[in-house]
């Protein structure tokens, strides 16, 4: 049987998407186990929810060292000391530095909460309903140095109801970012695991 495959997860805040991935990785049959999660934040509510799984937990905040640059040098030796071979991006509200994104090309993805190329950036929910859309969504893509940019590996859609608000629409993208996530992670490892 092929090894698990190592993946790192970094994030900012709340930390759902984190918990959908580590609970996905429970499963014995399930392609991939998280070793380790990264916050550049300390107060990241997410990162309570990683201690209580027992997994190693690390925060590298900005003001800590000397440029962007440097931090994300301390992030790529904590990557490499957890032998982490994927990193999932989970709502980490940082942009990381050219470097790191080329260290990690093809194995570094995100999540993102709209439709891609659609509604890169923030406020995507409001950003929807103002346009009018009849549908929306989310999408996990690989990440390079332009933000939201990357191929995108899988999208999930949902259709924008009357009198929807950005809250009651966030709640309904969210709820299939908890299982887009996973399945894009695992088809992306299984791809990478296949013979050519
Ligand atoms: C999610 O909507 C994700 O798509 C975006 O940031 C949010 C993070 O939420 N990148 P959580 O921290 O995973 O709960």
């Amino acid at each position: 049987m092929t090894a698990k495959a190592r993946v790192a997860i970094l994030i900012s805040g709340r930390g759902s998407n984190m918990e959908a991935l580590v609970r996905a990785s429970q499963a014995a049959d399930y392609p991939a186990q998280i070793v380790g999660v990264i916050s550049n934040r300390p107060d990241a509510k997410g990162l309570d929810f990683a201690r209580t799984q027992g997994l190693p937990t690390a925060v590298f905040q900005l003001k800590s060292y000397p440029d962007k640059v440097a931090t994300d040098a301390a992030i790529v030796s904590q990557l490499e000391a957890w032998r982490a071979e994927w990193v999932c991006l989970a709502g980490f509200m940082r942009v990381l530095s050219a470097d790191f994104t080329r260290r990690w090309w093809g194995r570094l993805i995100n999540i993102h909460p709209s439709l891609l190329p659609k509604y890169k950036g923030l406020d995507t929910h409001l950003r929807a309903l103002e346009a009018g859309e009849t549908e929306h969504g989310c999408t996990v893509h690989h990440v390079v140095p332009e933000i939201d940019e990357g191929p995108v590996i899988a999208q999930a859609r949902v259709p924008v109801l009357p009198g929807d608000t950005p809250d009651t629409l966030a709640n309904r993208v969210l709820i299939e970012e908890h299982k887009l996530y996973p399945e894009a992670l695992a088809m992306v490892i299984r791809e990478s695991q296949s013979p050519r």
